[in-house]
């Protein structure tokens, strides 16, 4: 019984790969070559399903005259030409598939670009905000230097991500260690609407603080303020972790 349905499965990927191994010799010698493109589609997660925000593969080599067949899968998604600077918007000119909606995963929702130069051509889902998850896909990136499939995700990521702060790393603020015994003096420096703790061995206080970093971008803190309050070990002069401190 178990076996019922693993055996026609079996079946149809060894099928899908004997479809992909007869392609092979194509890629060494004359004709031009079909690459397959899955766009879309659904995947397992802790929870159930849950659609896939991808191409996959994400990245491929091509040659010139070379085709790309995009599959759609669920639910509603583009291929759409872009820039690597501007990865989640449209290139003036470029080529663009439309709207390919397939909610219910059939079979040939596609869409064919044949590969018109070895050059980089830089692509992405128009969808909402499906860019900014990273659904982003590249012929003929770079794989080395700054202009990689990964420097180009990052971009998408970055630039139009949905998060209200765009967060970028600040740097690590250096603690004295000849100021164990400073007191706990909290400063919050912008935005101080509930800042309060101060003085030695005030008790254990939350304090919130927001301003600006480095980079100019938003930020936003929380103090628990009060050395006292802490263990020894994990107070003054363990900034930033309780390394070694679970019971
Ligand atoms: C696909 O998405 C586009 C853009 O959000 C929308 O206009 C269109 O109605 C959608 N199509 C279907 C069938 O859901
Ligand atoms: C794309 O190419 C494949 C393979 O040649 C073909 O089966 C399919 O019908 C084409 N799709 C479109 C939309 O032209
Ligand atoms: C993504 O960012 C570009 C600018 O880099 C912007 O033009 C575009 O509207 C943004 N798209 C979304 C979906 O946020």
């Amino acid at each position: 019984m178990k076996y019922t349905f693993a055996l026609p499965l079996a079946a149809s990927l060894a099928a899908a790969q004997m479809q992909v191994m007869s392609l092979a010799p194509q890629a060494t010698g004359t004709g031009p070559m079909i690459h397959t493109v899955t766009v879309g589609g659904m995947k397992a997660v802790s929870t159930g399903m849950a659609p896939s925000l991808a191409f996959f593969p994400e990245s491929i080599t091509a040659n010139v005259g070379d085709m790309v067949e995009f599959v759609f899968m669920q639910k509603n998604h583009t291929v759409t030409q872009s820039t690597f600077a501007e990865p989640c918007k449209a290139m003036a000119g470029g080529q663009d598939s439309g709207f390919m909606p397939n909610p219910e995963g059939k079979a040939g929702v596609t869409w064919n670009m044949t590969v018109a130069t070895t050059d980089p051509t830089w692509w992405y889902c128009k969808q909402g905000t499906h860019c900014g998850v990273g659904m982003v896909f590249a012929v003929n990136a770079a794989t080395t230097g700054d202009k990689t499939m990964s420097v180009f995700k990052n971009n998408a990521i970055n630039k139009n991500s949905t998060k209200q702060a765009d967060l970028k790393p600040a740097a690590i603020q250096q603690v004295n260690p000849a100021a164990a015994a400073a007191p706990s003096t909290v400063t919050v420096a912008a935005g101080a609407a509930n800042a309060a703790a101060t003085g030695a061995g005030a008790t254990a206080t939350v304090v919130a603080g927001q301003g600006t970093d480095g980079a100019g971008q938003a930020c936003g803190c929380q103090c628990l303020c009060g050395v006292n309050s802490f263990p020894q070990e994990a107070a003054v002069n363990n900034f930033g972790g309780f390394a070694g401190m679970l019971p």
